[in-house]
C-alpha cells in the first residue's frame, strides 16, 4: 500500500468531512456540516491519500495561545482522522511528521489539541497542560453564596452582535490564565456563538450597564424539561468570564435562578474556579468529573521556555528526551527569572531528566513537576531541583482551556 502525504485542496473538503464522519461514527446536521466546511476550509490541511482516496487527515488552526506572560503561535490540531481500513499502519505518525515540518517553517512554537482518547498523543510529545472540572449546580433552590454578588444589572444580548461586547472581557481574562486562544470574528461565530437550530438558541447574559465595560458574561443554552418523564430543565453553560469573584457570583446566581430549570451544568471549568470556594454549600455545587483538557506539545522547547515569564529565579540543567523532534533532545542549561530566560546546550551534568511530554504538562503552570517526580515520570538527579523549577514555573491562576474545537 502506497500512501502519499500531501496538502488537501479545497476541492476535497467535502471528502474530508465524509472521512471525519466515518472515523467518528457521526452524522452531522446541515448546520454543523456547513459550519465544519467553513472551519476546515480555513485550516491548514494535511492529507494521506491512497491513490485519489483520502484516508487520513490532520488539520490545524493557526492561532495564538496565552502562555505565562504573553502569547505564542500555535498549531491547534483538529479533524485528526484515519480511515478504519488504514489504521495502525503509521498514517497518523507520517501526517504528524509533516505537521512538525510545517510548524518549524511557520515559527509555530507550540501545538495543542483536544484528544478523543488520552492514550493517543503522549507518544508524540503532547502532555495534558490544563485540567478541566465538570461542575453541576443544584438550582432547585437559590444558589447559596458566601460573598455578596455584584449588584450591577444583567441584560441579554443578541448573540449575532455579542462578540464586540464580549471580546474585551475575554481578552482580559485570557491574559490572566494561560492556555487560552486568541479569537477573531470567525472564531467567535463558528465556535462560541454558533447559530445552530438543532442545538437550540444560544443565550448571552452580560453584567453591567449598556455602554459600560461589562464586569463579566455567560454564554449558555436552556434545555426545556420533559413534562412526561418529569426530567428537569437544564442550563448548559459553555463560557463564563468575570472580572472578579463578585461578578462571577452574580452570573452563577442568575443562571441558577432561571425558571423551569433545576440544574446548571458547566462542562469544563478551571480547578481553581472561585465558584468552588464561594459556594456556601458544596453539596449544591459539585465537581462531577475531572479530566485532562488541553494537550500541549512544545514543538520548539527552547523558544517556548525563553518566551514565557518566570515567577522566581532558577538555574538548572535539563536532560530533555524527545523521541520525535531531535532538535529538542539533549542537555540544556536553563537560567530563568523575572528578567527573562536563556536556554543553551551544555555538557554539564543534568539536575533533571524529563521527557518532552512531561515538560509540556508543566509548562503552563498547571501541574507541578514535583508531582511527576513523585509519579516516577521525571528523574530528579539533584535534590531540590524540581522544587526550584516549580517555584519558577508557578502562575497565580491555573491555566484553563475550554474551547470546543
Ligand atoms: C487515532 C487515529 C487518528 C490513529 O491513527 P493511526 O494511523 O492508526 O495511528 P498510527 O498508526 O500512526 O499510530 C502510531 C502509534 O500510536 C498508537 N495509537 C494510535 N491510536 C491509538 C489509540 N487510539 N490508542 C492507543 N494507541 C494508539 C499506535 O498503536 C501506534 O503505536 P506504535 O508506534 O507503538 O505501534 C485513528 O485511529 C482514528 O482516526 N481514530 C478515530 C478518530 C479519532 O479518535 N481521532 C483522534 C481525534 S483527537
Amino acid at each position: 500500500m502506497t500512501i502519499d502525504i500531501r496538502a488537501i485542496p479545497g476541492a476535497d473538503v467535502e471528502q474530508a468531512l465524509a472521512l471525519t464522519e466515518l472515523a467518528f461514527h457521526s452524522k452531522e446536521s446541515e448546520d454543523e456540516r456547513e459550519r465544519n466546511h467553513k472551519v476546515l476550509a480555513t485550516c491548514e490541511r494535511i492529507g494521506a491519500y491512497d491513490g485519489d482516496t483520502l484516508v487520513g487527515m490532520v488539520a490545524a488552526h493557526r492561532f495564538e495561545v496565552s502562555v505565562p506572560g504573553g502569547d505564542l503561535p500555535c498549531a491547534g490540531l483538529d479533524f485528526v482522522v484515519v480511515a478504519p481500513t488504514h489504521r495502525r499502519r503509521g498514517v497518523l505518525s507520517r501526517m504528524l511528521d509533516e505537521q512538525w515540518r510545517r510548524c518549524a517553517a511557520a515559527g509555530q512554537v507550540l501545538s495543542c489539541l483536544w484528544s478523543s482518547e488520552s492514550a493517543i498523543y503522549g507518544r508524540f510529545g503532547y502532555g495534558p497542560a490544563t485540567e478541566g472540572y465538570g461542575v453541576e449546580i443544584d438550582s432547585a433552590r437559590p444558589l447559596a453564596l458566601r460573598i455578596d454578588p455584584d449588584p450591577r444589572p444583567l441584560r441579554l444580548l443578541d448573540p449575532a452582535r455579542a462578540a464586540a461586547v464580549l471580546g474585551p472581557t475575554y481578552a482580559a481574562q485570557r491574559s490572566r490564565r494561560a492556555g487560552r486562544i486568541a479569537r477573531d470574528d470567525d472564531w467567535w461565530s463558528a465556535h462560541v456563538l454558533p447559530d445552530d437550530e438543532d442545538e437550540g438558541p444560544i443565550r448571552v447574559v452580560v453584567l453591567g450597564e449598556p455602554g459600560a465595560a461589562p464586569g463579566g458574561y455567560a454564554v449558555y443554552r436552556a434545555e426545556a424539561g420533559d413534562d412526561v418523564t418529569r426530567a428537569p430543565g437544564v442550563i448548559e453553560v459553555s463560557e463564563l468570564e468575570a472580572d472578579d469573584a463578585a461578578a462571577a457570583a452574580a452570573l452563577w446566581a442568575y443562571l441558577a435562578s432561571i425558571d423551569l430549570t433545576s440544574k446548571v451544568v458547566a462542562w469544563v471549568r478551571p480547578p481553581d474556579d472561585p465558584l468552588l470556594s464561594f459556594a456556601a454549600d458544596r453539596d449544591q455545587v459539585r465537581v462531577t468529573r475531572q479530566f485532562p483538557a488541553l494537550w500541549l506539545r512544545l514543538v520548539d522547547v527552547g523558544a517556548a521556555l525563553t518566551a514565557r515569564s518566570w515567577a522566581a529565579p532558577v538555574d538548572v540543567v535539563l536532560d530533555v528526551r524527545d523521541g520525535v523532534l531531535p532538535a529538542n533532545h539533549g542537555r540544556f542549561h536553563l537560567t530563568a527569572g523575572p528578567d527573562g530566560a536563556t536556554y543553551e546546550a551544555t555538557e554539564a551534568p543534568p539536575d533533571l531528566t524529563v521527557d518532552v511530554r512531561e515538560l509540556a504538562t508543566c509548562y503552563l503552570g498547571g501541574t507541578p513537576l514535583g508531582r511527576l517526580v513523585a509519579a516516577g515520570l521525571v528523574t530528579e538527579r539533584t535534590p531540590g531541583a524540581a522544587d526550584r523549577l516549580d517555584a519558577a514555573l508557578r502562575t497565580p491562576l491555573l491555566p484553563y482551556a475550554h474551547e470546543d474545537y
